[in-house]
């Protein structure tokens, strides 16, 4: 069942997406060179209790730690390890805080140093992907016309979208409805409305499109070894459009 959010709901909303996206800001400065994924999940505990959060991925269905950390040719939900990011890796980050009972949730892509061509191209075209995605929503379109959006502009490019995995609803549960695929046709799924709350958050593959999830039971791998870039935000459905929740003014 999809969820219209109070005036009220709407305020916490927007506080936790504010917290979500000062997060992933200052999560982001660690990405360096030498420092390790769980360095970056102990700074993303402390930061967040220190806030009076709670950080959503821990204990989360069992996951182990307080953000998913993923790098090179992992896609989404990395387990945060031992091993420090080197020169040329992309690390995605997915963090979300629980603020007053509802959950803020956005990720981004980062570079450690100079990285390739390749990878700077695929993570600029995954940040617009996103970016078409928003500009879909408004009162009265679907999820498909998402879908779509993203779809057009990927495609041309050569990459792949992942379908394995979609955004999804978002309020007092981590996941809601409706799921947000990142495919879809026009005028198809559930159509949007007035008060709405979900994430877009396209997976791009350099190469194919197929996921495995490694014996850990969580971190998902490209199966042919390509690099995968995401960009996630919250989002609210007004009135006329659509506003970011988990975007900061410059
Ligand atoms: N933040 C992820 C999302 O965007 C979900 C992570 S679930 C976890 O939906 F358990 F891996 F943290
Ligand atoms: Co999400
Ligand atoms: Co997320």
């Amino acid at each position: 069942m999809v969820t219209i959010k109070s005036k009220r709901e709407i305020e916490l909303m927007r506080a936790a997406g504010k917290m979500a996206a000062e997060c992933l800001r200052d999560m982001g400065k660690l990405v360096v060179e030498g420092v390790t994924p769980l360095e970056i999940d102990r700074a993303c505990y402390e930061w967040t209790i220190a806030r009076n959060a709670v950080p959503a991925p821990l204990n989360y269905k069992g996951f182990p730690n307080s953000l998913c950390v993923s790098v090179n040719d992992v896609v989404c939900h990395g387990i945060p390890n031992n091993r420090p990011f080197q020169r040329g890796d992309i690390v995605n980050l997915d963090v979300t805080p629980i603020v007053n009972g509802y959950h803020g949730d956005t990720n981004a892509t980062f570079v450690v140093g100079e990285t390739s061509k390749e990878a700077l191209d695929l993570i600029a075209a995954t940040r617009e992907a996103l970016t078409r995605g928003i500009s879909a929503v408004k009162p009265g379109a679907t999820v498909g016309d998402i879908g779509w959006a993203i779809e057009q502009f990927i495609r041309p490019l050569g990459y792949s979208i992942v379908i394995d995995y979609c955004g999804h609803g978002i309020g007092r549960n981590f996941h809601e409805d409706p799921m947000v695929c990142h495919v879809g046709r026009p005028g198809r799924g559930t159509v949007l409305k007035e008060g709405m709350t979900f994430t877009i958050e396209p997976m791009i593959n350099a190469g194919q499109a197929e996921t495995r999830v490694d014996s850990d039971g969580w971190t998902v791998y490209t199966v042919d070894g390509s690099l995968s870039a995401q960009f996630e935000h919250t989002l609210l459905v007004t009135a006329t459009g659509v506003e970011v929740l988990t975007q900061l003014e410059e």
